[in-house]
């Protein structure tokens, strides 16, 4: 989305294939470097503003760390925190934060709220998950599956399946992968599967990149799967039916050793995290030499700083010159000088 002649990170389908590889490669070239032990300064200067309107382990500390490494600083705008939902509103808030730091990220109850919010800001906006979904997530979780490529494989002969509800990361997980030319395949009971709105999008983002989608009840479709996703069944939104209900209808598509046998030797297990152990996945599975959710969650750090650079950097026409800088500098100076301030 760009609004304000700003662009903002709402929705993966918003940019290219080409795009999302570069955010996605620029984030592993920064988590190398820092690994390497330089830790790029690439936002020295810069304040971060994290308004959540939920609660948050990985979104929350990975912004956070991510901004501290790269020679940053966060604003933690949690809910009752600041003037939201009160007086101001979500675009006013925008407006007001547009002038006074440089990036704001937006963990939102509704979809509309993100909206909102990128439609007033002059600064760049970014999704950190909302009811319809979780752009951030398909970063990492795309760096994530870059780091484990089956031997000889590229990212384009991968077959990622997608088991249980159709939730945000899963609607997520089908618009990146399908944009990326991948292959992907969302495995739910039919009550619960990716709607006909996401089904348009994966289409024409299959008819562009040669990838391909399918949604199915069929457990069939899990063979062949290189990368097996799955995410909790319940909890993520306040008008889903009562637990029990849920643990009922999704209690056949539990990721466990069976389900995992399905797919290619060598297919790894992934998960968005907070999972149910027990529910969602087994101990056996979250626990196995195939599970890189762990991996996945410490790859939303490395999404972040990627993230954060690439959207602060694409408006860099609107930095100032170095040299715009050391006559500002010379400025001040010269006017404390001459009143004696130090
Ligand atoms: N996966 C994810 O977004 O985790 P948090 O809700 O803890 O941020």
């Amino acid at each position: 989305m760009r609004a304000n002649g700003i662009r903002h990170f709402i929705d993966t389908n918003d940019f290219t294939k080409e795009e999302l590889l570069d955010i996605i490669h620029l984030s592993l070239e920064i988590k190398k470097s820092i690994k390497a032990g330089y830790n790029p300064p690439l936002m020295k200067g810069k304040t971060l503003g994290m308004i959540f309107q939920q609660s948050s382990t990985r979104t929350r500390v990975s912004f956070e760390t991510a901004m501290e490494q790269l020679g940053g600083h966060a604003q933690y705008l949690g809910p009752g925190m600041i003037q939201l939902g009160g007086h101001e509103t979500i675009g006013d808030t925008g407006r007001v934060l547009s002038q006074m730091i440089d990036v704001v990220m937006a963990r939102v109850i509704e979809h509309k709220s993100v909206v909102e919010l990128a439609s007033a800001s002059s600064i760049p906006v970014l999704n950190a998950m909302s009811d319809y979904n979780h752009p951030t997530q398909e970063i990492g979780d795309l760096c994530t599956i870059v780091e484990h490529l089956p031997r000889g494989k590229k990212l384009e002969d991968c077959k990622v399946v997608f088991v249980g509800d159709g939730t945000q990361v899963c609607a997520s997980l089908g618009f990146i992968t399908t944009k990326l030319g991948m292959h992907f395949v969302h495995y739910g009971p039919e009550k619960n599967q990716l709607l006909e709105e996401h089904k348009k999008i994966m289409e024409e983002n299959c008819k562009i990149s040669g990838g391909t989608w399918e949604v199915t009840d069929n457990r069939e479709s899990v063979k062949g799967a290189d990368f097996i996703y799955t995410d909790v069944w319940y909890g993520l939104y306040e008008n889903e039916t009562p637990k029990e209900e849920r643990v009922a209808t999704f209690k056949d598509y539990q990721v466990n050793r069976d389900l995992m046998s399905l797919g290619n030797i060598g297919c790894k297990f992934m998960h968005c995290l907070p999972a149910t152990r027990g529910e969602d996945v087994t101990d056996e599975v979250l626990d196995s030499e195939s599970s890189i959710a762990f991996l996945e969650a410490g790859n939303r750090l490395t999404a972040m700083r990627g993230l954060l650079v690439y959207f602060t950097q694409y408006q860099r026409e609107q930095a100032a010159s170095e040299l715009q800088i050391a006559a500002a500098k010379e400025q001040l100076e010269k006017f404390m000088d001459e009143r004696h301030i130090r």
